[in-house]
């Protein structure tokens, strides 16, 4: 399985040296909107954890869960930080609601299965 990492930008490119020797990585050093647009393949799982503002938020669900496969998961970090407006929470929370999906939640992190919107086969995907 290919690996494709996105660093945002060069400067977080020491972050990318403890993958070093894997020969199935590949690094894009571009801000989240710009990379979706270069993905071809399908992906079997994205972890979302940029920028946090709602409307950013928003971008990379709609721009990720499009480029992933049918059963792949969508994930990402901070869905409970309180502290602060959490545009986190309300961008997968509107998602999931449009789209009739099911959010599951960790400790601070959030995931949701690609399905086709109807619920039967969400149950499937976790039942096999
Ligand atoms: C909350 S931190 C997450 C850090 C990450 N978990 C790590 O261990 O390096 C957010 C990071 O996403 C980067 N970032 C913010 N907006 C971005 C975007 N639109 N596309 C790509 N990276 C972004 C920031 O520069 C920052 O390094």
């Amino acid at each position: 399985m290919a690996m494709i990492i996105l660093m945002g930008s060069k400067e977080n490119k020491e972050k990318s040296k403890r993958f070093l020797g894997l020969n199935n990585v590949r690094f894009l050093y571009l801000n989240s909107n710009l990379a979706a647009g270069k993905i071809k393949c399908p992906l079997d799982f994205v972890y979302i954890d940029g920028n946090h503002d709602y409307s950013f938020v928003k971008k990379d669900i709609e721009d990720y869960y499009s480029l992933l496969k049918m059963g792949g998961v969508l994930a990402g970090h901070d869905i409970n930080n309180f502290g602060f407006e959490n545009g986190v929470l309300k961008a997968v929370m509107e998602f999931a609601v449009n789209n009739d999906l099911y959010v599951y939640n960790y400790h601070n992190d959030w995931w949701i299965v690609k399905t086709d919107g109807r619920r039967e086969n969400v149950r499937k995907t976790y039942c096999r």
